[in-house]
């Protein structure tokens, strides 16, 4: 059990013993740290409801609380808030427990959802781009969050393989090379087990064909139509898509595992083709949802109660062919049968629209009853200097392996500067560089509010100072290197003593809040949560390493208590970075 929830549990017994309900036991960490460590201030609200005297009502709360060893002093303040001060021993009994524990006295979550993270989408036959990197570590780090604090977690990829881009990407080919048995209809295969064209290829011809659809409606037509004969299963085309799907899935493996990011599961809107014509079906039925538009199929999902225009859901154009909303509520359908029953979809926030109106229709058409989370977990944009989109210094989008390259080397340049890591092997540098480097790139867009969009500030994001991840790689492998010296001079860990320099009653206080600030992050889906109180302990780690001079101390036994307190430390750091999707060097 964490302090602060032992702490809520013996004031709120005590409140209901003075009859009032044990909520307004509530207790948190104080706003005003040099007053004391924690406050109740239930006493206020409930003397208002209840009509008595908030200072009173405090007192006679004071006067029945239990474990009374664990408090150093408690105070009614001002109108009747409870400051509240707990003993050294306590912070030691504490921490130690922490320090004993697997779960870092992170509890099990009351309802264990089985959740799905859907995050990465990248689409089939495009490079990556740093438009995906916000869906990727984002979604990363909440699965990761989510796993640590107890549920049951996969991860989807979700691959654009199955819309439009594709029909156009294969009469784009059939323009190039129209003797390709893919576009012969009386070849009967087998079709040559070799890609026509590299992924290279595809990103080079995608442009190009999409903007001759724009200006030719006959070629957006003959794309409309190569799309729908693929989704219906025109063989040359089947295996054709399968050559794009291979190229593509083969460098995004690449690109994903370089940025350390693992799918749980690599579906795609093809996945669930064969859902598609049932569930429109079933839709479309009669009392059904759906209606006929134009010969489309849509559902309308506008409420009365509406402030922005709420379109009607496509789940079949003209032709019959389907689409991103099709597929998407499809999905959802799968997802709700496998039995999850929290979907995160870690998506780009201007697709806002698309998800209100997917889950309007799953609401409406019973696919997904209440007790099932469906949210759309949105993000912003990440701008460039001049506060736009992000491009390269030529005006194109920047790929996301590009990317990782750029930080890598201003990584590796500020290792120079600083003379970090200069004399090791050559290859233990560059792995340095290029862990500091995705710790840069990471740490500065996870220390945002995910719905903030950020500047990209390359200069700031890689400095050893500041809120940043490198300060943060620095702070862990400092700590590992005191333990190793320690264990070089034959010092061991041993039990946590009572802290008596405030900068290690500091350092324990902070470190004690690690379950709340787990289960914060959770409730909001925000791991900036996690980025900054990662950083407010590495700041308060580095008072106490001042303050303290473990190394040097004479008494075996506070020593012992310290290098606990280190190693701690060290842990509680590794498991945030390691939510945030950053890795900690050996040694730098
Ligand atoms: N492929 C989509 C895109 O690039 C993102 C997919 C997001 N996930 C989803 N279930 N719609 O915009």
């Amino acid at each position: 059990m964490s302090l602060l929830s032992d702490l809520s549990d013996r004031f709120g017994d005590a409140f209901e013993t003075a009859g009032v309900e044990r909520a307004a036991g509530l207790v948190l960490p104080s706003q005003r740290p040099e007053l004391a460590q924690f406050q109740c201030n239930g006493a206020l609200g409930a003397g208002k409801r209840t009509g008595r005297n908030p200072r009173e009502l405090g007192q006679e709360v004071l006067a029945s609380i239990g474990d009374r060893w664990m408090f150093a002093s408690l105070e009614i303040a001002g109108p009747g808030f409870i400051n509240i001060v707990v003993t050294d021993d306590c912070l030691a009994d504490y921490a130690q427990a922490m320090a004993d524990d697997e779960r870092f006295a992170i509890a099990q979550p009351e309802h264990r959802w089985k959740v799905m993270v859907d995050y990465g989408g990248p689409n089939m036959s495009k490079s990556m781009h740093v438009g995906h990197l916000r869906a990727s570590i984002i979604g990363e780090s909440l699965k990761r969050l989510f796993r640590v604090a107890g549920h049951d977690v996969s991860g989807d990829i979700h691959m654009g393989d199955w819309g439009m881009p594709i029909g156009q990407l294969i009469i784009e080919l059939e323009r190039r090379q129209p003797d390709l048995p893919y576009f012969d209809e009386s070849f009967t295969g087998p079709y040559p087990g070799e890609s026509p064209v590299t992924l290279d290829d595809l990103s080079e011809m995608y442009p190009v064909v999409v903007e001759r659809c724009r200006e030719n409606p006959d070629e957006a037509e003959r794309a409309r139509q190569a799309t729908f004969d693929l989704q219906n299963g025109r063989a040359g085309y089947l295996a054709l898509w399968r050559h794009y799907r291979d190229v593509s899935v083969a460098e995004q493996k690449k690109d994903f595992a370089d940025l350390g990011v693992e799918f749980d599961l690599w579906r795609g809107e093809s996945t669930v083709h064969d859902r598609l014509a049932p569930l429109v079906e079933r839709l479309a039925a009669d009392g059904g949802l759906a209606e006929e538009s134009d010969g489309a199929i849509v559902v309308y999902v506008d409420r009365p109660d509406d402030k922005k225009e709420m379109p009607p859901l496509l789940l079949t154009r003209s032709d019959g062919s389907y689409l991103y909303s099709t597929t998407d509520l499809a999905t959802l359908e799968q997802r709700v049968e496998e039995g999850y029953d929290l979907m995160l979809y870690v998506v780009d926030a201007r697709q806002g629209l698309h998800f209100e109106q997917v889950f309007r229709v799953a609401r409406l058409s019973g696919i997904a009853d209440d007790s099932v989370g469906l949210e759309h977990t949105a993000f912003g944009t990440v701008n460039g200097p001049d506060g736009k989109p992000f491009k390269t210094r030529k005006g194109g989008i920047l790929r996301l392996a590009d990317l990782m390259e750029i930080v890598t080397d201003a990584a590796r340049e500020r290792l120079e500067e600083a003379a970090i890591a200069q004399d090791y092997p050559p290859e233990e540098r560059e792995r340095i560089a290029r862990q500091v480097g995705l710790g840069a790139l990471k740490f500065g867009d996870l220390s945002n509010h995910r719905t903030s969009n950020y500047i990209f500030d390359l200069d700031r994001f890689t400095s050893f100072e500041g809120k940043t991840g490198p300060y943060l790689q620095y702070g862990a492998v400092r700590m590992k290197s005191i333990l190793r010296r320690a264990s070089e001079l034959g010092l061991e860990p041993g039990p946590i003593m009572a802290p008596t320099v405030g900068q290690e009653r500091d350092l324990i206080l902070r470190l004690l809040r690690l379950p709340e600030v787990i289960e914060r992050a959770v409730d909001v889906r925000a791991p900036n949560v996690l980025a900054e109180y990662a950083f407010e302990i590495a700041t308060d780690f580095n008072r106490f390493y001042e303050a303290c001079h473990i190394l040097r101390e004479e008494d075996p036994v506070r020593q012992a208590s310290w290098l606990s307190l280190v190693d701690v430390t060290l842990r509680t750091l590794t498991l945030l970075l390691d939510i945030l999707g950053i890795e900690i060097p050996d040694r730098m």
